[in-house]
């Protein structure tokens, strides 16, 4: 027994040392150390043994198994690390290799004038408001001053949502301009008032290259005592010379809005040709820019302002156009549509 126990242990030995990959360690495994293997038999035959040889023979035997399985685990770790080792070498990667560019959105042209805009009021100490986009007659219509009857409701042919509204507020539309957040912020937050309304709008339109059913406004509203257009003409000559980064002369002709008296267009000076004429201000040597005016009382009285104290004026202008006009665009659809290679020049 002690002389194949030794034998064993010099060929077990010698195995282990010839072993190469996972391979030879399997091999040897099941020769040696599996139930059926060499090891186990041993342990059958250490139990034909004499009652006197059995617990020599038995330590010889434990020790041998011990030792020699210490040196199998000892191999199989060496040949997992190599193993390991050479994987990373296959999968060696160059870190100073450029990566692929990542792609990031930006910010759509309509939104970036409209944050340009939104940081100029601010400056001037306006704040920003917002109001819902499905709005109710009342809102929209009524409390400016156009009743159901008016002829005024034809300028804007509007879209009504299929839905009952509310009694008293009358049917929902879809708003037609951002002129109802005035009512709603008189009502909500009184005088003196000093905002503007950054938001998109609705009409029944038929689709060219200057209109679109949805486009953006941004409505103005100041509210305070002695007030008077000569304060609109500095607020919007100050806004326009900073959004554009050079004086712009502005003018006002009379227009006519239901919830302004008096109610007057402003213009601005063409600033592509300067005034000499040319296609964007039609040879004119002005382009159109807002509808405005001095709130009527009608409209104070519905925002419950006290029109004896308080007065002040209002206006809306296109803040889609106004983005046509910075950019020189000239074909509404492109700024709605989803073509990215024209919205990744911005
Ligand atoms: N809401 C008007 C429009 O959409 C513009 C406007 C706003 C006119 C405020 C006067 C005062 O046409």
């Amino acid at each position: 027994m002690q002389e194949k126990l030794s034998h064993l242990r010099t060929e077990v030995e010698s195995a282990i040392k010839s072993v190469k990959n996972s391979a030879d360690l399997e091999v040897i495994h099941n020769k040696y150390f599996s139930r059926k293997g060499e090891i186990a038999l041993m342990m059958q035959e250490l139990g034909k043994l004499s009652p006197e040889e059995k617990p020599k023979a038995g330590q010889l035997l434990n020790e041998t198994k011990k030792h020699l399985e210490a040196l199998f685990e000892e191999k199989s770790q060496k040949i997992r690390a190599d193993g390991m080792a050479a994987e990373l070498e296959k999968e060696w990667v160059d870190v100073t290799a450029p990566g692929i560019p990542y792609k990031a959105g930006h910010v759509h042209p309509i939104s970036q004038v409209q944050y340009e805009v939104e940081e100029i009021f601010s400056s001037m100490g306006f704040s920003i408001e917002d109001g819902p986009e499905v709005e109710s007659e009342y809102y929209n219509f009524e409390s400016l001053n156009i009743p159901a009857s008016h002829p005024a409701r034809d300028m804007q042919d509007t879209f009504f949502v299929d839905k009952e509204g509310d009694s008293e507020l009358g049917r929902l539309v879809l708003r037609t301009q951002t002129s109802p957040v005035q009512m709603r912020t008189m009502q909500t937050k009184g005088a003196p008032l000093r905002i503007i309304v950054p938001g998109r709008v609705f009409r029944n339109e038929a689709t060219d290259a200057s209109h679109d059913a949805t486009f953006y406004q941004v409505e103005g509203l100041l509210i305070d005592e002695n007030i008077s257009l000569a304060h609109l003409k500095g607020v919007m000559q100050e806004f326009l010379s900073k959004l554009f980064k050079k004086n712009v002369l502005v003018r006002f002709r009379p227009g006519y809005f239901p919830f302004v008296e008096p109610g007057l267009e402003m213009d601005f000076a063409c600033l592509i040709c300067n005034q000499k004429g040319c296609r964007v201000c039609k040879q004119s040597g002005w382009v159109e820019f807002m509808g405005a005016g001095m709130v009527h009382p009608n409209v104070l009285k519905a925002g419950k302002i006290d029109s004896k104290k308080y007065q002040g004026w209002a206006f809306g202008f296109g803040l889609t156009r106004l983005v046509m006009m910075k950019y020189g665009i000239t074909d509404i659809r492109l700024l709605f549509g989803a073509d990215t290679r024209f919205l990744n020049q911005f």
